[in-house]
């Protein structure tokens, strides 16, 4: 299989720094509005908190040794804006980046390639109180200066940069929906934080630029390709409308630099557009060296007269994973022959893909059959469709580790290595090990 994927194609694993770093309060770590958020009762699993998580800050030449037994190229993983900036502006803390550097110092040593993500949720908190968080302009300006300040520091030594996670996400769960920090429910907000993201996203980009790094630089957007359930013009609208709110929204502001005309109207008809700044757009726009993808499953809807925005989930067809997400591999080649149709021959990175399941270990080992197959039908579909002419260039497994899945807290493993959180002890995972050998072979 690993014939299938060109010469120079980039092997991966990704993680976060709020998922997994841990040492919440160290070395002059500002609260991020995640800390904040898991304090609030009800609001994460079993009340979980990041706090110690991995432990990945103490323990990261670890972790780096882990992935160079898997013999991965590269490692994606995120900088955590408060320990850089504390209270997000301002004065740095030098301690802050220092830890990156031991990290950069470590995979340097392992010879696997950095792709750092800049914004991976964990906003300082006092940039939420002060300003509302990413319903402000001017948090998108800070964290133009917090971008500036790392690229300054270490951007020599990144080979990818990825400025924001998962916009649609940060956005939508966290000021629409309410389920992920700050947990604001107005959906209003929702699109003018997602404006802001995307803003932030374009002025790191011209920082990028400005500095003439020699890495490369892009954006991670979550992408769902929608399947209406039945052929009907209704179900299909549904679809349409579906893939415009999450997908082409993000896409067509970054790559084609407006706003998808269909859903401007959708929002406007039901009053949540707010005034944006129509010049933003240009800056939104900016030329990117390739686009992330996280995939991890499809949804199938069609219209229902009942719900608010006309919208009806249908359950999945196939198996699921313990998220309860379908696993649909031929939705990544859907997804991933579409993105080149529509918007050009971009270079594609697969940012994220992985799946959860309530793995346990005995004796030492983690038997997690039902993951090694997801990982093989995936791999299979980003092959056929690089087979089809997509210019994919690297996928990145989510995720290196278990860790602390958002709300779901620890109840959710991603991982291919294994961590038992009472001793922070890791066990590469039969897929950890499936992985090492598609590596060698
Ligand atoms: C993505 C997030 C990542 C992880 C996976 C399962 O939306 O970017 O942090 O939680 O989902």
């Amino acid at each position: 299989m690993k014939a299938r994927f060109p010469e120079g194609f980039i092997w991966g694993t990704a993680t976060a720094s709020y998922q997994i770093e841990g040492a919440a309060f160290e070395d002059g770590r500002g609260e991020s509005i995640w800390d904040r958020f898991c304090r609030m009762p009800g609001r994460v699993a079993g009340g979980d908190r990041g706090d110690v998580a991995c432990d990945h800050y103490h323990r990261y030449a670890e972790d780096v040794r882990i992935m160079a037994e898997l013999g991965v190229d590269a490692y994606r993983f995120s900088i955590a804006w408060p320990r850089v900036f504390p209270t997000g502006k301002g004065r740095p803390n030098p301690k802050g980046l220092d830890f990156y550097k031991r990290l950069l110092d470590e995979l340097d040593k392992a010879g696997i390639k950095p792709m750092a993500t800049l914004y991976h949720w964990d906003l300082p908190q006092v940039l939420q109180e002060e300003y509302g968080g990413w319903v402000s302009r001017d948090v998108a300006l800070y964290f133009r200066d917090y971008a500036a300040y790392v690229l300054e520091e270490i951007g020599e030594r990144l080979s990818w940069v990825v400025t924001i996670n998962e916009p649609w996400v940060a956005a939508m769960l966290g000021y629409g929906f309410g389920t992920h920090a700050p947990g604001i429910r107005d959906f209003k907000a929702a699109i003018t934080a997602g404006h802001y993201l995307l803003y932030a996203h374009g002025l790191a980009v011209q920082v990028f630029r400005e500095m003439n790094l020699p890495g490369q630089v892009g954006l991670a957007l979550n992408l769902t390709p929608y399947y209406p359930h039945s052929d009907s013009a209704e179900d299909l609208a549904v679809a349409r409308r579906m893939d415009g709110i999450t997908n082409r929204w993000y896409l067509d502001a970054a790559l084609k630099g407006k706003y998808p005309e269909d859903i401007v109207e959708w929002y406007n008809e039901r009053k949540v557009m707010p005034d944006l700044p129509a010049d933003d757009l240009k800056e939104i726009a900016q030329p990117i060296d390739f686009l992330g993808i996280n995939y991890y499953t499809r949804g199938i809807v069609g219209h229902s007269d009942e719900d608010p925005c006309c919208v009806k989930e249908y359950p999945p067809e196939g198996p699921v994973t313990d998220m309860n997400w379908e696993v649909y591999p031929q939705g990544l080649y859907d997804l991933l022959t579409r993105l080149t149709r529509d918007y050009g021959a971009i270079p594609l990175y697969i940012t994220e893909n992985g799946a959860a399941y309530p793995d346990q270990a005995e004796n030492g080992r983690v038997r997690d059959k039902a993951r090694i197959d997801y990982l093989q039908a995936h791999f299979d579909a980003a092959a056929r469709a690089i087979e089809s002419g997509v210019p994919l260039r690297g996928y990145y497994i989510w995720s290196l580790l278990d860790n602390f899945e958002w709300a779901f807290g620890y109840s959710k493993r991603f991982g291919i290595v294994y961590v038992d959180y009472e001793t922070q002890k890791r066990i590469i995972k039969d897929s950890g090990l499936w992985y090492r050998d598609f590596l060698r072979s």
